[in-house]
């Protein structure tokens, strides 16, 4: 099966991946989702940037989980406020946020 990006999809900068899977869930991301939204509007990316529901990203432990493409970047551990900062430093500023990446971890960020 091909996969053939649409008018649409051509459009869009960053593809982002937000896990709703079994353990992300009731770790929050359902919660994450509009402060994604949010943040996305906030800086005018609307048109730049496809939310996606997923499925399970296998990196159940290190949950909430999302993938930002092209890439693909890993992103764990997630909580509002990583969601801000990868929105603002990432989607708008192209620069990835080392501290919430899987599986690197950054000296102070918060293992589970
Ligand atoms: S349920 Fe989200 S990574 Fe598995």
């Amino acid at each position: 099966m091909s996969w053939l990006p649409s008018p649409a999809d051509e459009a869009a900068r960053y593809r982002v991946h937000i896990c709703f899977g079994p353990n992300c869930s009731p770790r929050g991301s359902h919660a994450l989702l509009p402060v994604l939204e949010g943040a996305i509007r906030r800086h005018g990316l609307t048109s730049q940037v496809e939310i996606i529901i997923a499925s399970c990203r296998n990196r159940c432990d290190d949950g909430p989980s999302m993938n930002v493409y092209p890439g693909p970047f890993f992103y764990n551990w997630l909580t509002p406020e990583a969601i801000e900062r990868i929105v603002e430093l990432h989607l708008l500023g192209a620069t990835p946020v080392e501290q919430y990446l899987y599986p690197r971890r950054a000296a102070g960020a918060a293992p589970r």
